[in-house]
């Protein structure tokens, strides 16, 4: 079992009968989707997912999962996501897949939300290794822009993977990459929230119940 496996693995822990499970999305998400439904399938469980996007949603279908829309829930039992970026004081950084509003939903929304990874993910300040997305409404998103900028050092609108438009989001937003200096990470985390056009960003402080890395085959649980 390679380090992914093995941190998606360890994330099925906290799967209990009778309980809705946020999904995530990336190649970390998409190994525990898999795992889980093995899980639901080998112990008959009852458990319904909801997805972070349609790419999620699309694979919790694929794999047979009994999975509801968001409209239909107003709290979930579990989340369990990757991340792009985390630290060990449970800090982290998401959003190159685009869906920002609807992962933070489900982080804030879950009774328990996990955060799985392996070691490349570690970074000792958050925007180390990756610039922090912000998602924006299309229809002003050049003044946005403008507004961020007083606060950031660059600001790149996101080009969609084939490179000739903006990256949508699923909410119908576009994605802007910036990178800021900075202090204190809860600070900037209310500054770019408070900033008019900003639907939502990266930064994802005090939202993790449980960090789960996967370090060269050995779990390291940070809570
Ligand atoms: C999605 O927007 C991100 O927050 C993902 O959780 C992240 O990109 C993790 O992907 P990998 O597991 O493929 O690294």
């Amino acid at each position: 079992m390679n380090d992914k496996e093995l941190v998606a693995n360890e994330a099925l822990k906290y799967v209990k009968n009778g309980i809705t499970i946020g999904l995530g999305t990336g190649s970390t998400a998409n190994i525990f989707i898999e795992a889980l439904a093995k899980k639901i399938k080998e112990e008959s469980l009852d458990v319904k997912v909801v997805a972070s996007s349609t790419v999620s949603q699309l694979k919790a279908q694929e794999v047979g999962l009994d999975y509801i829309s968001l409209d239909q829930i107003s709290k979930i039992n579990l989340y369990v996501d990757g991340a792009d970026e985390l630290t060990k004081k449970l800090e982290v950084l998401k959003g190159r897949g685009y869906d920002l509003v609807r992962e933070k939903l489900l982080a804030q929304a879950s009774e328990s939300f996990i955060v799985i990874g392996d070691k490349s993910k570690y970074v000792s300040k958050i925007g180390e290794n990756y610039p922090i997305p912000v998602e924006i409404t299309s229809f002003a998103w050049k003044i946005t822009k403008n507004i961020i900028e007083k606060i950031a050092e660059d600001c790149v609108l996101r080009p969609n993977a084939a490179g000739d438009a903006f990256a949508i989001t699923s909410c119908g937003n576009y994605v802007l990459d910036c990178k800021f200096k900075y202090s204190d990470l809860s600070k900037l985390n209310h500054e770019i929230a408070s900033i008019p056009g900003v639907i939502e960003h990266g930064i994802f402080v005090k939202l993790a119940k449980v960090v789960l890395v996967a370090n060269d085959g050995e779990i390291i649980k940070y809570n």
